[in-house]
């Protein structure tokens, strides 16, 4: 088990926000095997140490990540009328976290786009990933409807590479997009991007700005963790602890 921040421990636990839990180190209320612990940044193994609140145990509640690879027709709300939602799948413990309201998405995908989606207890991480401020990868497989010739896929990649302007849809506000990386496959049509932000519909916009219109969308990948592509769409799995590492791992600096 990797070591947590003991404030990180707490908080998750329920002894209530960071700055609270750091109040609580400093006034001396918690242990670690016995001991008084005071820095709020030390790293423990909780399979390994026993820490107590006012000498009462601390029950560690495990965080849950679920790799999911999203079916199309299916919506990442918690709730729909209509359309099936991306937890109608959820079996068990993860279903139990999920009615409990325990459970969402990392960030979100429209209706018809398939691929992975993490859903996790840890709002910490959801943050982290989702803070624009953080720029995480996220790769999708795009189609696309109309053929361009050698010269467009150029022009698609530079323009892209540079970022481009993108205009408001409803009442998503225009913008312009951060640097991203185009690769086109050897299937006709079918490219791949990596993007750095995670605007509502910024992939359909991007290529609707490019004067092309997407037909089929992917997400492939999210930071360094790959969707294991061995999960049906629909199905989903527990993340390893190597999994939540790369999900997890830091950007590298320029
Ligand atoms: N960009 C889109 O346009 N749709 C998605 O589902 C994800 C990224």
């Amino acid at each position: 088990m990797a070591k947590e921040r003991l404030d990180k421990i707490l908080s998750n636990n329920g002894f209530g926000s960071r700055s609270q839990v750091k109040h609580l180190i400093r006034s001396g209320r918690v242990c670690a095997d016995g001991q008084v612990v005071y820095d709020a940044t030390l790293h423990l193994d909780t399979e390994e140490t026993s820490l107590t609140v006012d000498n009462e145990i601390v029950v560690i509640k495990k965080d849950l990540y679920i790799m999911l690879n999203k079916k199309a027709g299916t919506v990442c709300s918690t709730k729909d009328g209509e359309r099936e939602t991306v937890y109608a799948c959820l079996e068990g413990e993860a279903l139990r976290r999920y009615e409990k309201g325990q459970i969402s998405s990392i960030g979100r995908l429209d209706l018809d786009t398939e691929g992975l989606l993490i859903l996790t207890s840890d709002g910490l991480l959801n943050h982290r990933l989702t803070s624009p401020k953080n720029m995480i990868p996220k790769k999708y497989l795009v189609l696309l409807e109309r053929q361009v010739s050698n010269q467009e896929k150029e022009d698609y990649r530079q323009k892209l590479s540079q970022g481009i302007f993108v205009r408001a849809e409803g009442k998503e506000a225009e913008f312009t997009s951060l640097p991203a990386q185009l690769e086109w496959n050897e299937t006709e049509g079918e490219c791949t991007i990596t993007v750095y932000e995670g605007k509502y519909h910024e992939i359909k916009r991007l290529f609707a700005e490019l004067g092309n219109k997407v037909t089929y969308l992917k997400r492939l990948s999210m930071n360094k963790l790959k969707l294991d592509e061995n999960l049906e769409p629909g199905t989903y799995r527990e993340l390893t602890q190597e999994e939540l590492e790369l999900l997890d791992a830091k950007q590298e600096e320029e």
